[in-house]
């Protein structure tokens, strides 16, 4: 089960027709690695990611490690979850659904690699602040997702990431494909969650009617970053009530 039957299955979408003149697709396989290029490079100016980077060199090696890393994580999501895209990998995002179709066996080897892959590249990162500023994030936002979300995240939908690429950001890619996530959250009735990495995208995520519930501050004491702290907010998306 792969792209187009996995998404019909997960979410009785087969086809998706078109918002705002872009074309909102499926994502495939063949453009796993298309939309691999968007996410990193769509990142490299974001605030968290530079943070979490810690003076991090971009080694050739480094960099083709994390790819290869997003593009298993791309081919379990397109099976598991609901990924969408514009122009075959310039735009993405993807949405967790609740669901009750367990995950088959491909599925499963798949969450075990990219589970496997994650916890080796952890192994591999020598940087003793890198990991520390991991940790801070890894404790500080368990909190706020805890008593803010909760239990109830098994009955929201999860945003876990939207990316434009750099040299498509503001031809409307981003909302059109938000709208057809939050469309999806309003007639099945779901709130909908998901932590901003970038405190400049909140307009953004306000326009779709997400709204901050808690954040978290990073940096802050940290004598080895002498900028400011780093926003992360997490946000909640009540849905609206279709009309019959
Ligand atoms: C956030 C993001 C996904 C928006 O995608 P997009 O395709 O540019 O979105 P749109 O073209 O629909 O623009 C949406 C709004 O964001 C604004 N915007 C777009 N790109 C922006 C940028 N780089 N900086 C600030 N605002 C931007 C637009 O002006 C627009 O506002 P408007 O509706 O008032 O005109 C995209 O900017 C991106 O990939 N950023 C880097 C990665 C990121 O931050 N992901 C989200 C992590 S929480």
């Amino acid at each position: 089960m792969a792209g187009t039957d996995a998404q019909e299955l997960l979410f009785g979408w087969n086809s998706l027709g078109s918002d705002k003149g872009a074309r909102v697709e499926f994502l495939r396989d063949r453009d796993i690695w298309k939309a691999v290029r968007t996410w990193d490079r769509a990142f490299l100016a974001d605030p968290l990611v530079s943070y979490m980077n810690a003076d991090l060199k971009e080694t050739p090696t480094r960099i083709f490690r994390k790819r290869a890393t997003m593009a298993l994580g791309f081919m379990l999501w397109i099976r598991s979850q609901l990924v969408l895209t514009i122009d075959q990998g310039s735009a993405i995002v993807t949405a967790q659904v609740p669901s009750d179709v367990p995950p088959n066996l491909k599925i499963k080897f798949l969450a075990w690699a990219f589970s496997r892959v994650l916890a080796f590249n952890k192994k591999l990162v020598r940087n003793e602040e890198a990991r520390k500023r991991q940790n801070e994030y890894d404790s500080k936002i368990k909190i706020v997702i805890a008593e803010k979300i909760g239990d109830e995240s098994k009955s929201m939908l999860h945003i876990p990431l939207i990316a434009t690429s750099p040299e498509c950001q503001g031809h409307g890619y981003g909302s059109a494909l938000l709208a057809k996530v939050t469309n999806l959250a309003d007639s099945k009735g779901l709130s909908s969650w998901l932590v901003s990495s970038n405190i400049l995208n909140e307009p953004f995520y306000n326009s779709h009617g997400f709204r901050a519930v808690g954040d978290i501050h990073l940096g802050e004491g940290n004598l080895n970053w002498n900028k400011d702290p780093i926003i992360v907010q997490v946000m909640i998306r009540e849905p609206v009530l279709l009309k019959a």
